[in-house]
């Protein structure tokens, strides 16, 4: 979806204090397994809360393009008549999964066991991305796949007729290829067996549990070990879609470095393979807090309450908890830019291949912006000015990637001097209401066309 029109150029202007309520909408790992899952199962699941941002809204028009009914009833709330796993139908064109890695690489391994072809393609972002991580393990069923050089898209997968469970270590640390695999299993006879080395968001393996699927995990000296027994008939489901961690992690991470705020973002699911950020917000010094905590649909949730915290300290990631906050060391290298010291992530080169190369979108922007920035393959190192102590006034290019808008945006409101990105359109991916929410709490953007 994004990346088809014209660059929406926007600026972030020095804020005053954040205060107020932010209802940031519905997580996005749960809202495309909550429409792929409801399109396996047989009969009517009906979702609320899901996140209409356009990676989402993509994969409800692929659902519908393999068969399954996708009825918008209102405000996130969708139902999906499910055509039951094997019965996907042959699409008649190619799905266009627009900046969506999670789409395209959920939707080709659940199509991958059953005897049709489609063709994938998407924007310029999500075709520069590699996808042999699943083509790989799709082969070991039995289905073939013809893209790009370097395993890039359009690419067309030719499904597995007579498809044979597999047994699958993941050699990165990666919830889409985990996801993709058991997605094929589950048309294929027996069981399937998915290794991975360290924890990765395992929305896919508590779905799959509620949707009726008999699946188990265990961890043992190899990793992770989960095994699928597949051909199950999956049953419908009521589901409530949590609100996403990783689009509150922008009002959360503004108020705590926006000077006088105080922001509540309530609602928010805390699912430990999520919540790393919020660990790590803590061990800096961060004045956020937990209220409320709960359990919502199987996942923990709770109310976070982010004050401005003017005396954070940089410090050491743990290189293990990258898997449970991937995507958010780009808005924590804008946080640690305005704290005092070094804060080292090491251990992170998959951002290497996101919507975005993320390590040189955010050291070249946070350059630009005065900060001192060191890098490797493997590792992004921010020299904190302390806060108030970042200059900013700089343009900052985002990439065709939501999360790089969206951190430069959060750096503009603390920064000295305004800071602006080149585009602004593909926050419409993940967090639509970005710019209404933001300002209601009291940020001021200018763009062109406003
Ligand atoms: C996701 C997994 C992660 C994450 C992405 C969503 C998912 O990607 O970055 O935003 O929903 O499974 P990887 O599997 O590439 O780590």
């Amino acid at each position: 979806m994004s990346g088809h029109g014209d660059p929406i150029p926007m600026t972030a202007l020095k804020s005053a204090p954040l205060k107020g309520v932010a209802e940031v909408p519905g997580d996005k790992s749960i809202s495309h397994r909550s429409l792929i899952l409801g399109a396996m199962a047989v009969g009517q699941t009906h979702i609320t809360g899901l996140l209409e941002g356009g990676d989402v809204l993509d994969t409800a028009k692929a659902m519908r393009a393999f068969g399954a009914e996708v009825t918008h009833l209102g405000q996130g709330e969708w139902t999906v008549n499910g055509v039951g796993v094997g019965g996907f139908a042959e699409p008649e064109d190619v799905i266009d999964c627009g900046n969506s890695g999670t789409g395209v690489r959920l939707i080709m391994g659940t199509m991958a066991t059953s005897p049709i072809t489609a063709t994938f393609t998407g924007d310029a972002s999500l075709r520069g991305r590699p996808m042999g991580r699943v083509t790989d393990p799709i082969a070991l069923f039995g289905a073939e796949s013809y893209g790009r050089k370097g395993g890039r898209l359009p690419m067309t997968i030719v499904g597995a007729a007579d498809p044979i469970p597999v047994r699958y270590t993941v050699p990165m640390p990666s919830a889409q290829v985990k996801s993709a695999v058991l997605l094929a299993g589950l048309n294929a006879p027996g069981q399937t067996v998915v290794i991975e080395k360290e924890a990765t968001r395992d929305h896919t393996e508590r779905m799959l549990t509620g949707f009726g699927a008999e699946i188990v995990t265990e961890d043992t000296d190899e990793g992770r070990v989960i095994t699928l027994t597949g051909q199950p008939e999956l049953k419908p489901q009521t589901i409530a879609v949590p609100r996403d961690p990783s689009s509150a992690a922008f009002p959360v991470c503004a108020a705590l470095i926006v000077e006088g705020s105080d922001v509540l973002v309530p609602g928010i699911g805390l699912n430990p393979t999520r919540a790393g950020l919020f660990t790590t917000l803590q061990e800096m010094g961060a004045e956020l807090t937990f209220e409320n905590m709960r359990e919502e649909g199987g996942e923990p949730v709770a109310d976070l309450r982010a004050r401005f915290s003017d005396n954070m300290q940089g410090i050491e990631v743990p290189p293990e908890r990258a898997p449970s906050m991937i995507d958010e060391y780009p808005i924590l290298s804008v946080v640690a830019s305005f704290a005092n010291g070094k804060t080292v992530m090491r251990g992170v080169k998959e951002l290497r291949v996101k919507e975005s190369d993320r390590i040189d979108a955010m050291a070249r922007g946070l350059e630009s912006c005065g900060v001192t920035i060191e890098e490797d393959e493997d590792t992004l190192i921010v020299h904190g000015m302390g806060a108030n102590g970042v200059p900013g006034g700089a343009t900052c290019a985002s990439h065709l990637d939501h999360r790089i808008a969206m951190s430069f945006l959060c750096a503009g409101m603390a920064a000295q001097n305004p800071i602006s990105v080149d585009d602004s359109s593909p926050i419409s991916t993940s967090f639509p209401v970005f710019e209404p929410l933001m300002e209601r709490l009291g940020a001021s953007f200018t763009r062109v066309n406003k």
